[in-house]
């Protein structure tokens, strides 16, 4: 197999044209990420090749041809407009990781709405807050799912069609729909929307440190951006079986878990299952797969089982590892390049670029625990917290900046422009994150420059914790910070202050993590809560979560003076 083109190679004159050349789109024709990801590559002959192996925790199993994707996606986009859905409308999609999910999402965006991905294990408060926020016009989800719709849809005007995917009408209230889409007779010609560059495709709820989340607004335009780097990052070859492990409820799982590979004509394998370190090396075995897009927190866990259950397998097939969402440390590296005889790759990125910017390129030498280089095309540095000029000492920490304007990049936040342009500082978008860079131009990962709180590649906003913490009877006040752990590198911590009359316990401890677990979510949901008498506040009474976070890192807190004065 020959070596792929080096770093050095691919970035000499580059131009995002490489892509849209390879893709067949020209500047101000009609994109669709739904079409490209389907009829296109049956197009160019390949619409008996697998495009999806799936299987789910007890073993059921289904394979879907790049053909099925497109006649079931015509299916689903069919129906869509059936009920009246119009072009630019939300459709959440709200379910594990069954086929109806990847597939639903080429339909709604065949139809030209705008796919709204939401994580299955959210509660009923999250839930509620991102459907309210999108205006989101219909929801596709499961029977087990649908408790939770029901408790918060006489609270959402907009919300006209509920859609459950596997239940029959009878079993159903009257103002919820049943649709089966494999029961369904299929769609063979499907007039696909004309949607345009700049036409909203996505819209991914990401947590900040202010406010509730916010929605990221993807356009068709990203496929340009998350084809290539899914091609050369992930290093995506038309024999390859990929599997990543990321939901689509997020980024990774949508941008590398449908589009990119989907783009490329890659078959890809889904596994709807939780961590379990023997099921997925026989997955990895059973599907021969040969590029594996993972996850720190996933890899840590695989470490802890130990090497033993890995010689147990034939996983050979793997060519190409790499993961994302947290910093990779070095152990995690070296003890992959023991196990699997290669190493992991990092990848850097977040929701708002859509797609992979800094990164290990497959070929390149790994520095083990860096995050690599920038993705041709693409400007970074780290910036000067005070001047936002770009820092230029290797070595020295700075905040992660990139020069605005690569396909994937979102266009900004639902309805929430101001909070999308403090992003940018002297002409430079910034990730939030702090790096430093060394002499060779390798990035390596320093910190989140923000209260968010990354558990096990999740961010967590802590204001959407207080606020839900505020449900509680007993809670008076409370401050949701970061704890270290050795697992998910970061849980969430919960400091409260108590309403007269309640009392400090175990049980009330608790009531109050069931109450954020089934609210907002398990990852959301504090490991630990502290019973205070007070919250360190600034004179105007803001609570600062910092001192606090501090404490849990041992880290010295720094100078106060300006935040405590505010
Ligand atoms: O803090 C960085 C961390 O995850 C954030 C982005 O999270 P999200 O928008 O949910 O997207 C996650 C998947 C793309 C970043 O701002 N992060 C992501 N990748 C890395 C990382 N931190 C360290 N190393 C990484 N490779």
């Amino acid at each position: 197999m020959s070596a792929p083109p080096s770093y050095e190679q691919l970035s000499a004159n580059f131009s995002w044209s490489v892509a849209e050349r390879q893709l067949g789109y020209r500047p101000g024709a009609p994109i669709n990420i739904g079409w490209m990801c389907s009829d296109r590559i049956c197009q160019l002959g390949m619409s008996r090749k697998l495009a999806l192996l799936w299987e789910d925790y007890q073993g059921n199993q289904k394979r879907f041809t790049y053909d099925d994707l497109r006649t079931l996606s015509n299916t689903v986009a069919h129906f869509l407009t059936l009920q009246e859905i119009l072009p630019g409308e939300r459709v959440c999609l709200f379910m594990d990781r069954v086929p109806d999910l990847y597939i639903g999402f080429l339909g709604i965006l065949k139809m030209g709405a705008v796919a709204q991905p939401l994580f299955s294990a959210f509660g009923d408060e999250s839930l509620f807050v991102r459907l309210a926020d999108a205006k989101t016009s219909a929801i596709i989800t499961q029977k087990k799912h649908l408790y939770k719709v029901r408790k918060i849809r006489s609270q959402l005007p907009d919300l006209r069609h509920v859609v459950v995917v596997d239940a029959d009408q009878a079993s159903l209230q009257p103002d919820e729909i049943a649709f089966q889409m494999e029961k369904t007779p299929r769609i063979e010609f499907f007039a696909v929307y004309p949607t345009t560059a700049e036409s909203p495709s996505v819209l991914h709820y990401t947590s900040g440190t202010t406010g509730l989340p916010k929605g990221a607004q993807h356009v068709h335009y990203s496929i340009v951006s998350q084809y290539l780097t899914a091609k050369w990052v992930l290093d995506l070859r038309p024999d390859d079986i990929y599997w990543c492990n990321a939901d689509p409820g997020w980024v990774t799982g949508t941008s590398y878990g449908i589009i990119g590979p989907w783009a490329n004509g890659v078959t890809q394998a889904v596994l709807d299952s939780g961590f379990n370190a023997g099921h997925w090396y026989e997955f990895i075995e059973k599907y021969r797969v040969t590029v594996w897009y993972s996850a720190p927190t996933a890899i840590r866990l695989l470490m802890k089982e130990g090497a033993e259950i890995v010689r147990k397998h034939d996983v050979s097939s793997l060519r190409h590892l790499a993961s994302v969402g947290e910093p990779l440390n070095h152990e995690a590296v070296l003890w992959s390049e023991e196990v699997f005889g290669k190493p992991f790759h990092d990848t850097f990125w977040q929701t708002e670029t859509g797609c992979i910017v800094i990164t290990n390129f497959p070929g390149m030498p790994v520095k083990p625990g860096s995050m690599g280089k920038p993705f041709p095309g693409i400007i970074a540095t780290v910036l000067d917290p005070k001047t936002y000029e770009p820092v230029d000492h290797p070595g020295v920490a700075g905040l992660i900046a990139l020069r605005p304007g690569w396909p994937s990049q979102i266009r900004g936040y639902w309805n929430n422009q101001a909070g999308f342009q403090a992003r940018f500082k002297n002409g430079w978008y910034l990730c939030g994150d702090r790096a430093s860079i060394d002499p060779d131009g390798y990035f390596w990962f320093m910190g989140r420059d923000d209260d968010v709180i990354n558990t096990g590649g999740h961010l967590v906003g802590p204001f959407e914790v207080e606020s839900a913490l505020l449900g509680c009877p007993a809670v008076a006040e409370s401050a949701a910070v970061a704890k270290p752990d050795p697992i998910n590198m970061e849980v969430v911590k919960a400091y409260v202050t108590l309403k007269r009359g309640f009392q400090a316990s175990d049980d009330l401890e608790l009531e109050i993590m069931n109450h954020i677990r089934k609210r907002l979510s398990p990852l959301a949901m504090p490991q630990e809560i502290e019973f205070v008498d007070a919250l360190p506040k600034t004179r105007s009474g803001k609570i600062v979560r910092r001192v606090l976070r501090c404490k849990e890192f041992h880290e010295p807190v720094g100078d106060l003076s300006t935040i405590m004065d505010d």
